[in-house]
């Protein structure tokens, strides 16, 4: 038995419209699947999902004393990330992908997609999922529909974006939404017993920016199922954005109050994946005066507003944060965050029935149950939590969330920083000659490889703006976008920052102590925005000058300072020849002022 249009009709709420009725029905026609559901992201629907989950084996319940209404799910050990290598962009014209993503023809990926589709869901329940990235009905949201056969995927998102009913309102009133088809690719065909990770080990998780759709097949996890975050909020979003004129950024969001004199400063950061960017959005500063709130820990949509300014919104609802590192020492907001109502995908289950990763606070315990699901103990010497392990979490929870934080018209941003893991050459803080110079920053945006993507981890590589795997369109037209935006918003155009928490002294420590710490960068960087301070001029920007930067408190001597700012010629000089191959690769699209911008950065090192 596979579901009808007439059961697509039986099915669907009476807020949804003919043309989604029509769509989910023809999505039906294709996967196949044993029944439809329209999620309406009530508690009910949450609750007997979960619990489906937890019969079906995909769901360990933890122990409602310590984690309530939480769940641990482990997936297979060939879907742990994001898959950069199985990701497309379908635009018509290769060239309008650009050299940076992977292109594939659209008429020839559908003809791929509508095979491996093809009764893709069969066995299982199809879910209709209409969401809202940003507050419901606000002017910088926008409206999709993700149908899924994964009831992990369902409640996910709940937590991560606005879904259900009155996302469907919204939808039934003529608004546009984004239409994004999702299969774990395992159809329950006879024979086919099911797994507690169904997935396929051919994967397609592609995008088609001209018809702003998205299709994926094969991945149940983060990234590559939840469609509303890199899918939609970062690749689609993106393309629209050039379109329309406003921003679709890998950015946390937060609010830096002084609390003496009550000023706000609203600062946006890009920071590669997994590079503490949950940790920065819910600081807690280490010097007096500051308090952070969380606007947003990974996604930022910018528009510029009737005040010429820039306004940022966070269109997501939730956190989907890597666990191992996540401690109350390194990030105490995030572990509130996460005391209740979440989601563990990877990490261990302790004998308590509570969840456990490297690096979070107390000693190991003596036995787990590790992330394959094997009994684990501290002999045993493999990591008991991936690497990538993740917690979901609703933004709503967290005890330092911004009051405005789902403010529709977003929050006005006053510096964007841009970050990466730099063991050598990049200084702590620089700020932008100009606006150009502020672009060139995000375009050589460098780190080492994380586990958030496959890859060699620790190996040096370019992720410009930190949305290397997440843009649209081509990098250098996407370059040209910042100019254009910069431009026209002229000195209303925020400040950019570049920060480097990650130095090492030739013996391999660092040379700063980071997390609460990294207060005393923003302090410096607000008290420039607000004319407070000088900065003197240097090789890769402007840098603070050592008695004007807040060290109370910490062992920082001018010649620790010296190492975080030094500048080795050489290595610079390396670097940008290393910069000029990079840039190579965009050919005529490279916008010339970034072309310009390198030529001035040599200057600079040739004088110094
Ligand atoms: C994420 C990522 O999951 O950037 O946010 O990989
Ligand atoms: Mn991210």
């Amino acid at each position: 038995m596979t579901v009808t249009e007439q059961d697509v009709r039986a099915a669907a709420p009476t807020n949804a419209p003919e043309d989604v009725v029509t769509w989910v029905a023809k999505i039906a026609e294709l996967t196949k699947p044993k029944a439809v559901e329209f999620s309406d992201g009530s508690q009910a629907e949450w609750d007997r999902l979960t619990q489906l989950m937890v019969d079906s084996g995909m769901f360990t319940k933890l122990n409602p004393a310590k984690r309530p209404n939480s769940f641990l799910a482990r997936s297979l050990p060939s879907d742990v990330a994001r898959v950069e290598s199985r990701t497309y962009i379908c635009s018509e014209k290769e060239e309008d992908a650009g050299p940076t993503n992977n292109w594939a023809d659209p008429v020839e990926m559908k003809k791929t997609l509508m095979g491996v589709f093809d009764g893709s869901m069969v066995g299982r329940t199809m879910y209709v999922i209409p969401f809202s990235m940003g507050p419901l009905g606000g002017p910088i949201s926008q409206l999709g529909i993700e149908i899924t056969d994964s009831p992990y995927v369902v409640c996910n998102m709940r937590i991560m974006t606005r879904m259900g009913s009155a996302a469907m309102d919204l939808i039934g009133q003529g608004k546009p939404w984004v239409p994004a088809v999702h299969s774990v690719g395992m159809p329950l065909t006879e024979g086919v017993e099911d797994t507690t990770w169904p997935c396929n080990d051919e994967k397609y998780i592609t995008h088609f920016p001209e018809t702003n759709e998205i299709w994926s097949f094969g991945s149940g996890y983060g990234g590559n199922a939840l469609l509303g975050k890199k899918c939609f909020a970062l690749r689609i979003a993106s393309t629209m954005a050039k379109r329309d004129g406003w921003m679709a950024e890998h950015m946390l969001i937060l609010r830096l109050t002084n609390t003496n004199t009550g000023k706000q400063y609203h600062v946006t950061a890009a920071f590669p994946s997994a590079c503490g960017k949950t940790n920065l959005a819910m600081l807690q500063p280490t010097i007096p005066g500051y308090k952070v709130e969380t606007v947003g820990d990974d996604i930022a949509w910018m528009r510029p507003g009737p005040d010429g300014r820039l306004y940022a919104i966070n269109p997501e609802a939730g956190f989907f944060g890597v666990a191992p590192g996540t401690s109350y020492d390194t990030n105490p907001m995030a572990m509130d965050t996460m005391k209740e109502n979440s989601i563990f995908t990877n990490v261990a289950l302790t004998d308590d029935g509570d969840v456990w990763w490297e690096g979070i606070d107390g000693p190991k315990p003596a036995h787990l149950i590790d992330w394959h699901g094997n009994d684990w103990t501290p002999e045993s010497g493999e990591l008991a939590a991936h690497p990538n392990s993740r917690f979901t979490v609703p933004a709503s929870q967290c005890p330092i969330i911004c009051e405005d934080w789902e403010a529709p018209a977003g929050v006005p941003i006053d510096a964007i920083l841009f970050g990466g893991r730099r063991a050598t050459n990049v200084p702590l803080v620089a700020e932008q000659y100009s606006g150009t110079h502020g672009v060139f920053i995000g375009a050589t945006v460098a780190s080492e490889q994380t586990a958030a993507a496959e890859g060699a981890v620790g190996s040096l590589r370019h992720d410009p703006f930190a949305m290397l795997p997440f843009c649209g369109y081509h990098m250098a037209d996407y370059w040209g976008h910042w100019i254009e935006m910069s431009n026209k918003l002229g000195d209303k155009f925020p400040k950019v920052y570049q920060v480097n928490w990650f130095r090492k002294d030739a013996d391999g420590k660092f040379l700063w102590p980071g997390f609460g710490d990294n207060s005393r960068v923003l302090d410096w960087i607000v008290r420039r925005v607000a004319g407070e301070v000088e900065a003197v001029d240097g090789v890769t920007g402007r840098y603070p000058k050592y008695e004007d930067f807040n060290v109370d408190g910490i062992e920082l001597t001018q010649e620790d300072w010296d190492k975080l700012f030094a500048i080795d010629t050489a290595a610079w000089s390396a670097e940008t020849d290393e910069t000029a191959k990079y840039f190579e690769q965009f050919g005529d699209h490279l916008p010339a002022e970034i072309a310009a911008e390198l030529g001035k950065l040599r200057e600079r090192i040739a004088k110094a």
